[in-house]
């Protein structure tokens, strides 16, 4: 299901065929460095990520993670959306794109799309973020479209702190 488009991108919902993209994009170094291991090693434990992860958030929130793809070609290159966790507040912005496609701009494109969608579409008053400490390419992402920096916070769950970011509208 289409949920918007920008001028090089389309965002739609992730579906189970998906499964194969998925599958390659979490077992990438700069997923399991920056976001975490979610142990996904077979396209059926992708169908199952896609299933109790994106899919159960779009039932759930009307929102989640969704697929970023190339208008033109169809091809997809990455994720992004937004996720509400039981361990905040607020609901936060997350993206993920394969390394080939990194350096071109596509997750500032995307992610001031997201951004806009959570605010003008869903209504939000409030989106928040959360980085490794050491994620340069994400922070200056959260930064280009308008997010500040705020503290470092400790997540049940996670190993290290993790740098929280947030904006209001
Ligand atoms: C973070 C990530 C999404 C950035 O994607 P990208 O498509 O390369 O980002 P863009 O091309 O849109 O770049 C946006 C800005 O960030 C800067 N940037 C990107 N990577 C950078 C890096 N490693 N160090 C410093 N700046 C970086 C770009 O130069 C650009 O800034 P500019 O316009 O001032 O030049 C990508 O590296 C990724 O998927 N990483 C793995 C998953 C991840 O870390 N997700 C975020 C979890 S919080």
């Amino acid at each position: 299901m289409h949920v918007l488009e920008t001028e090089r991108l389309i965002v739609r919902q992730l579906r189970i065929e998906d499964a194969e993209f998925i599958l390659e994009l979490l077992n990438e170094p700069g997923f399991i460095q920056n976001i975490g291991d979610r142990g996904v090693r077979t396209v059926a434990d992708a169908e199952q990520y896609i299933l109790n992860g994106p899919v159960a958030s779009y039932q759930q929130n009307g929102f989640g993670l969704w697929m970023v793809a190339l208008k033109e070609s169809g091809e997809p290159i990455g994720m992004g959306g937004l996720i509400k966790r039981d361990i905040l507040e607020d609901v936060d912005i997350g993206y993920a794109f394969l390394h080939r496609f990194w350096g071109k701009g596509y997750a500032y494109e995307a992610a001031l799309a997201v951004l806009h969608y959570g605010r003008d579409v869903i209504g939000l008053k409030r989106i928040v973020a959360i980085t490794a400490p050491e994620n340069p390419g994400s922070i200056r992402v959260l930064e280009k479209i308008g997010l500040r920096f705020v503290k470092m916070i400790n997540l049940p769950g996670y190993d290290e702190e993790s740098r929280f970011f947030e904006v209001d509208f």
